[in-house]
């Protein structure tokens, strides 16, 4: 289990029906429940319990100084943290802390912070929308986009590229930008970015060229209706 801090049942224990007795039945893990076998992954009552009001006025300062006020950057090479899963961003935010992935600086930022402030910070990013830009109309999908089996982008990251909430909750990818897409996808390729679970995302960009990754860069900023930042 990659990511939680609070100690989660595993997830074969769902898929039987049979539950640990010592656990008690919670909000959280109500809604864990719901989730189909292997969801586990994405459970986290810490996560469940977000409140994005407890965020502080001087604890968005701290992001915004990199992220903007409201999540959506004017620097290509940092994410836009607007419009993304809460999930994914809480998990970052531990992987950070925990060395897993390596981000510069933000590894010394998410130590810093409880895991209730990552889970609340998620939450409040996770709510503000990525909004549209006028006059980007979308490329053709790649075809490693949908590619069938294993590797096709969409079978986890969705058709609309919004990511998908299931056994892998993998990210949003519409509208961003294309250095930082470039980047990680890179990381992933060259086996440096090792956070994925299962090693899925190494799979998926392994035998991929530069410019395979320049157009599935340009295909997911244009899914965002978002234009190409100065670079
Ligand atoms: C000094 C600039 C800076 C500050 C301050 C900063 N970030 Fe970041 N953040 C970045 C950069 C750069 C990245 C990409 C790092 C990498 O390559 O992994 C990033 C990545 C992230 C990611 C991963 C997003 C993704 O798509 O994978 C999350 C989540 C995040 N930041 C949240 C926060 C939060 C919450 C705060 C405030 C507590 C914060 N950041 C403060 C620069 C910053
Ligand atoms: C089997 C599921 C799966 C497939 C197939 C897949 N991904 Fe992913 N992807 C993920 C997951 C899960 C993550 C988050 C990994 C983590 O926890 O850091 C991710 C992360 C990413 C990220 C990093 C996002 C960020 O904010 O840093 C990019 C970019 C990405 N995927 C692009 C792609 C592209 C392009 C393809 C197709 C060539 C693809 N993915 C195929 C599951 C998948």
């Amino acid at each position: 289990m990659l990511r939680s801090t609070t100690p989660t049942p595993d997830s074969t224990s769902v898929s039987t029906g049979t539950r640990p007795l010592a656990l008690m039945v919670t909000a959280a893990m109500l809604a864990w429940l719901a989730l189909p076998p292997g969801a586990a992954l994405a459970a986290d009552a810490t996560l469940a319990a977000a409140d994005p009001q407890r965020v502080s006025a001087k604890q968005i300062k701290k992001c915004a100084k990199c992220h903007l006020e409201e999540g959506v950057t004017d620097d290509p090479e940092i994410p836009h943290l607007a419009g993304q899963r809460a999930s994914y961003l809480y998990k970052q935010l531990q992987d950070y802390a925990a060395d897993r992935r390596d981000g510069g600086r933000m590894n010394k930022t998410a130590s810093k912070l409880s895991a209730q402030e990552m889970a609340d910070l998620s939450a409040l990013f996770a709510s503000k929308s990525l909004p549209a830009q006028a006059g980007v109309s979308v490329l053709p999908a790649p075809a490693q986009v949908t590619a069938a089996g294993e590797k096709g982008c969409a079978g986890c990251h969705g058709e609309d590229g919004r990511g998908k909430h299931d056994k892998y909750d993998a990210p949003a990818l519409a509208g961003m930008p294309i250095p930082y897409f470039k980047m990680v996808m890179e990381a992933f390729r060259d086996g440096e970015r090792q956070n994925d679970a299962d090693g899925v995302m190494r799979e998926a960009a392994k035998g991929l060229g530069d410019a395979d990754i320049e157009s599935l860069a340009a295909y997911y900023l244009s899914l965002g209706q978002r234009k190409a930042m100065p670079y």
